[in-house]
């Protein structure tokens, strides 16, 4: 009977020699995994550490931008009077100089100083605060063309050349400097585009009506999109840019002012060819 005995407390013993051998295998185990998790961690610790790095930068950066807006503002308000001192005193003198040569500088001067004028009451206009939410019957072909007066210059030293195909379009309510800027930022970003490839120089900003709404295009002949980025280009701070010359922020910002505005913006964009920006409202009419 005693014998029997030992021989359990053996088979058990064994049993418990077996279990133990494998808890810690399986001990082991586990640290190993902890220590990779562990190394695991740290990456992706590093990882978001340097996103938020460049995040910060990036919100300085648009700070600067605004800081920027505002400063061009101020000098654009100051201009402003003396521009049209100028314009209506050479407006007078062409009335009265007789000889032709004299006549044909100073029509010279008031083209010029005419041109001064448009870029800096597109400067004031675009710089102004936006009244909060103001929603007013605007002319959607007015605002595009602001636009266009303020960046024109720019974009001829760039070779790149605007086509206006304004199509007879109802008014819409809307926040005109908040429609600006969302023009503003598709047509720099079709220029960006147009820089990458160098062929075609050409961006198009057709508007027509359908049925009760008023539509709005931005074509490019630039690089394109890659497909993969399509579904990105929306979010806060995606920019495929160099740092410090995009702040991703200017799609995500257009896409809120026009669903703010009961709109819709859609893209379509074809690798190496170009990209339409297609904006939707609805028309007051
Ligand atoms: N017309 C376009 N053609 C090609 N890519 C574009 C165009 N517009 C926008 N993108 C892509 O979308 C990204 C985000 O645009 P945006 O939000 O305006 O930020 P940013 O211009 O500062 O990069 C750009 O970096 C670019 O990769
Ligand atoms: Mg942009």
């Amino acid at each position: 009977m005693p014998q029997d005995e030992d021989k359990k407390s053996v088979a058990e013993l064994k049993r418990l020699v077996k279990v133990l051998t494998k808890r810690e295998i399986e001990l082991t185990k586990a640290k190993d995994e902890l220590e990779e998790l562990n190394v695991h961690l740290e990456d992706k610790v590093e990882e978001r550490t340097r996103q938020l790095k460049e995040t910060q930068e990036q919100l300085i950066q648009s700070a600067k931008m605004a800081t920027i807006g505002t400063l061009a503002g101020g000098v654009a308000h100051e201009i402003n009077n003396p521009l049209g001192a100028i314009l209506t005193n050479t407006q007078m003198l062409i009335i009265e100089v007789k000889d032709p040569d004299q006549r044909e500088a100073l029509k010279l001067i008031e083209e010029g100083t005419r041109r001064c004028r448009d870029i800096v009451m597109a400067l004031l206009k675009y710089s102004r605060k936006p009244e909060f939410d103001e929603f007013k019957p605007v002319e959607l072909n007015n605002i595009i063309n602001d636009v266009c007066n303020l960046l024109q210059h720019q974009l001829d030293t760039e070779n790149i050349h605007i086509k206006k195909e304004y199509g007879d379009i109802p008014q819409i309510e809307g926040n005109a400097n908040e429609l600006q800027q969302v023009f503003t930022n598709l047509i720099l970003n079709a220029r960006d585009a147009i820089k990458r490839t160098g062929d075609a120089r050409e961006i198009t900003i057709r508007t027509y009506r359908e049925n009760n709404s008023v539509v709005a295009q931005v074509i490019d002949t630039g690089c394109g999109i890659l497909k993969e980025n399509i579904s990105k280009i929306f979010d806060p701070f995606f920019t495929t840019k160099d740092v410090g010359k995009g702040t991703g922020l200017g799609l995500s910002i257009a896409y809120k002012v026009i669903e703010k505005h009961n709109g819709k913006m859609e893209v379509s964009s074809i690798l190496g060819k170009g990209t339409t920006f297609t904006i939707k409202l609805l028309g007051g009419g």
